[in-house]
């Protein structure tokens, strides 16, 4: 297992959109293992394969309070989608200390295969609802922060590239 680099907003390679996975081999269980340590490792709950530079449609997500219980999406796609909404602050590990209200279906269908290569379909709903569609959005090359206003969204690329630039000069 390795820890992968993060790719930070305002990062272009982050609106590049994800192929499907041909097959789930070896090379794709390794790539799930390896999001999964780094998504623990940063402490957040949701991790698309696009934030660390592959881009392949692969997701994965720990909602668990005990932070042991991985979800792994392969392939996602939203068979149903409320049209209830809901409102919470979300946030990003490539947009670090930046939260902010989105809106999302209250409740989704994902149909996907699994690190064993077998189709499932979820019911989601509450955190786990919304984390499914903030991860998707990432293999379509969105960044939740696009839902924002204009102005929000330039103040944080600024603060962005400024905390990169001061990353470097440390
Ligand atoms: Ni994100």
């Amino acid at each position: 297992m390795a820890l992968l680099p993060i790719l930070k907003f305002p990062d272009p390679k982050l609106h590049r959109v994800a192929k499907p996975v041909a097959s789930v081999d070896d090379r794709i269980r390794q790539l799930v293992d390896d999001m999964i340590e780094t998504m623990h490792d940063a402490e957040g709950v949701g991790l698309a394969a696009t934030q660390v530079d592959v881009h392949e449609r692969v997701i994965v997500m720990d909602t668990s309070e005990t932070r042991d219980q991985p979800l792994v999406f392969i392939n996602p796609e939203l068979v149903a989608r409320s049209e209830e909404m809901t409102f919470a602050d979300e946030g990003c590990l490539s947009v670090p200390d930046t939260y902010d209200r989105v809106a999302r279906h209250a409740r989704v269908t994902v149909r996907a295969l699994g690190r064993d290569g077998q189709s499932f379909e979820m019911e989601a709903e509450g955190l786990t609802s919304i984390c499914i569609q903030h991860e998707m959005d990432h293999l379509v090359g969105r960044v939740f922060v696009e839902y924002l206003s204009p102005l929000k969204r330039d103040r944080i690329r600024t603060r962005m590239i400024k905390r990169a630039r001061d990353a470097q000069r440390a």
